[in-house]
Parts: structure tokens; C-alpha cells; sequence
């Protein structure tokens, strides 16, 4: 008997797969709803839900209506949210991001009033609220780091007072992790936490975001700040910086087209890893099942079932609701 015979005798995988319970009971990675955390769009105005022309069934809410939606987030099983404002008023010096009163920090005390368990990120970072739609300050067409570092701290402690339980830089300046982390300390509060866009590439799918927030940059693009999806050691050596710097979860964006940066990150470093699975690559999706091109619910999943064998532990995804109503 040839050696290719006798390992077919011998090693029949397909036993494993035969039924739903035997799969079941091999299977190596699920999803589950605790891993899960829902981008949040906030806007102006009161009774407002958009849906956002780009994303389909993904609204921008104002105040009122999201906390309503954080209320059915819950009820569904969703334990965490990041939020992400529009400003009343964009300025060059992006002070709205500061203001104690402004769209974030009045969201983060309307949440925790109706949903005090409900765990609260916010982004830090200023493209919503300069003209500029860049993430950091710009002087003569420079994205600016130090400058911009003194202004994420000071709008990290505002969210920070208002109640947010963990602060999410996404605006891949130098520096900021640990600038943060002192400023969030230095002010009383040592218990909020940091969790860092890290590996954070300069992606064309993050364009439906854009719409949602009205963000588009207006010069240039953020390849300056932002990595070039070329590399792999630059995202490693990007970790390593932000965990010394006091960094209590790392994340990788996006999602899908990354999943090795994901795999060698948590072969890596003992930090829980997050990864982002971005605006259009849900945007793609939607638009593939729209067109009945593609099953998108079964795309969706099996997309985030791929990210958490790679190694992710939680998933930021605009999907969140839909997958848990999927999860038990
Ligand atoms: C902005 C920010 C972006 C995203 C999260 N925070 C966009 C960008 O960097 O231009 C992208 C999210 C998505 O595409 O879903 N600091």
C-alpha cells in the first residue's frame, strides 16, 4: 500500500465535521458578545437619527436618541461603547474638543445617568473639530505633534471628568500615550484607562467614517502620522511604545486587511488586543448583500470570527447589534 493510502486510512479529518454537535465541540475560536464594542455617532440638535448615506443602517443620534440607542446596546448584551462627536463649531485651535460642556462630554453624562454600567471610550483626536479634518493641530500645512499632544491631554481629562471610563487616542501622534497617561493622573484620575490606536495604518477605508462625522481631510491625507500599510515591524515597534508609555490595551486598524499585525501582536506582548473593523469594510459588505451579490449577515460573522482567530480580543465594529442578536 502507498504511504498516501495508508494516511488516507488512517486520518479522515472530515470525521470532525460530520454533524453540528462534533463541530461544536472542536471548534477552536468563538465570537461572543462581551467582545464586542459599538462605534457611537453623536451629533447637534435634539430628536435627531440620521442614517449615514455611506453606512446603511448606521445613524449619527443626538443626545436624547443616543441614550435610547445605549439603552437597546445593553438589553442586547453590548457592554461597551466609543464615542465619536460631531461639534457644534469647528475652530482651528479645535477647542470644542475641550470644552467641558461640548457634544462628547455632555453624551458621556447623559449615557452614564441612563446606563451607568454601559462602559464608555471616547476618541481622542481633532478631526472632527478643526476646519481641517486632520487629528491634529496644523500650522502652514504641517500636522503639528507637540502642540497637538498638550490639546489631546486637556480634552482626555474633560472626557475624564465627565465620566468616561477609558480614553481611545486615534491620532497616532508621538508621545501622546504617555503625555496622556501623566495628564489623566495629574488630574485626579488614575482609574480611567487608555486603550491606543497604536497600529494605526493610513487607509482608504476609512472614508465612509468621514461622511459620518463630516471629517474628510482638507489637504493631503495622514500619511505623515498615520502608517504606511507596507509595513509590519514599524506597527511592532508603534506597540512596544504605547504599552511602556502606559498604554492598558493596544488596538490594530483596520480590521481584515491587517490580521497578521493582529497575529503578531498577540504572539508578541501580553496586553489585550483590539482591532477595528473600519467603516468600509462594513460599508463594503452592505453594499455586496444589498446588491445580492453576497450574504451579508454570514459575511459579517464569519469576518469577526477571522479576527478573533487571529488573536483579537475585542472588536470595534458598527455591526455589534446585529451580531449580537446573532450570539447567544
Ligand atoms: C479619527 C478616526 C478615524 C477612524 C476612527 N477615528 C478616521 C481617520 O483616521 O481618518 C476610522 C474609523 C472607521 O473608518 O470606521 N481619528
Amino acid at each position: 500500500m502507498s504511504q498516501t493510502d495508508l494516511l488516507n486510512i488512517v486520518h479522515r479529518p472530515r470525521r470532525l465535521r460530520r454533524t453540528p454537535a462534533i463541530r461544536n465541540l472542536v471548534k477552536e475560536n468563538t465570537l461572543s458578545k462581551s467582545d464586542l464594542v459599538f462605534p457611537l455617532f453623536v451629533c447637534p440638535g435634539t430628536n435627531v437619527i440620521e442614517e449615514v448615506t455611506s453606512m446603511p443602517n448606521s445613524f449619527r443620534y443626538s443626545i436624547d436618541n443616543a441614550v435610547k440607542e445605549c439603552k437597546e446596546l445593553w438589553d442586547l448584551g453590548i457592554q461597551a461603547i466609543d464615542l465619536f462627536g460631531i461639534p457644534e463649531e469647528k475652530t482651528e485651535d479645535g477647542r470644542e474638543a475641550y470644552n467641558d460642556d461640548g457634544i462628547i462630554q455632555r453624551a458621556i453624562r447623559a449615557i452614564k445617568e441612563a446606563v451607568p454600567d454601559l462602559y464608555i471610550m471616547t476618541d481622542v483626536a481633532l478631526d472632527p473639530f478643526t476646519p481641517f479634518g486632520h487629528d491634529g493641530l496644523v500650522k502652514d500645512g504641517i500636522i503639528l505633534n507637540d502642540e497637538t499632544v498638550e490639546v489631546l491631554c486637556k480634552m482626555s481629562i474633560s472626557h475624564a471628568k465627565a465620566g468616561a471610563d477609558m480614553v481611545s487616542p486615534s491620532d497616532m501622534m508621538d508621545g501622546r500615550i504617555g503625555a496622556i497617561r501623566e495628564a489623566l493622573d495629574d488630574s485626579g484620575h488614575s482609574d480611567v484607562g487608555i486603550l491606543s490606536y497604536s497600529a494605526k495604518y493610513s487607509s482608504s477605508f476609512y472614508g465612509p467614517f468621514r461622511d459620518a462625522l463630516h471629517s474628510a481631510p482638507q489637504f493631503g491625507d495622514k500619511s505623515t502620522y498615520q502608517m504606511d500599510p507596507a509595513n509590519s515591524d514599524e506597527g511592532m515597534k508603534e506597540i512596544e511604545l504605547d504599552i511602556m508609555e502606559g498604554a492598558d490595551i493596544v488596538m490594530i486598524k483596520p480590521g481584515l486587511a491587517y490580521l497578521d499585525i493582529v497575529y503578531r501582536t498577540k504572539e508578541r506582548f501580553d496586553v489585550p488586543v483590539a482591532v477595528y473593523h473600519v467603516s468600509g469594510e462594513y460599508s463594503m459588505v452592505m453594499a455586496g448583500a444589498e446588491k445580492g451579490w453576497i450574504d451579508g449577515d454570514r459575511v459579517m460573522m464569519e469576518s469577526l470570527v477571522a479576527m478573533k482567530r487571529a488573536g483579537a480580543d475585542i472588536i470595534f465594529t458598527y455591526y455589534a447589534k446585529e451580531a449580537a442578536k446573532r450570539l447567544s
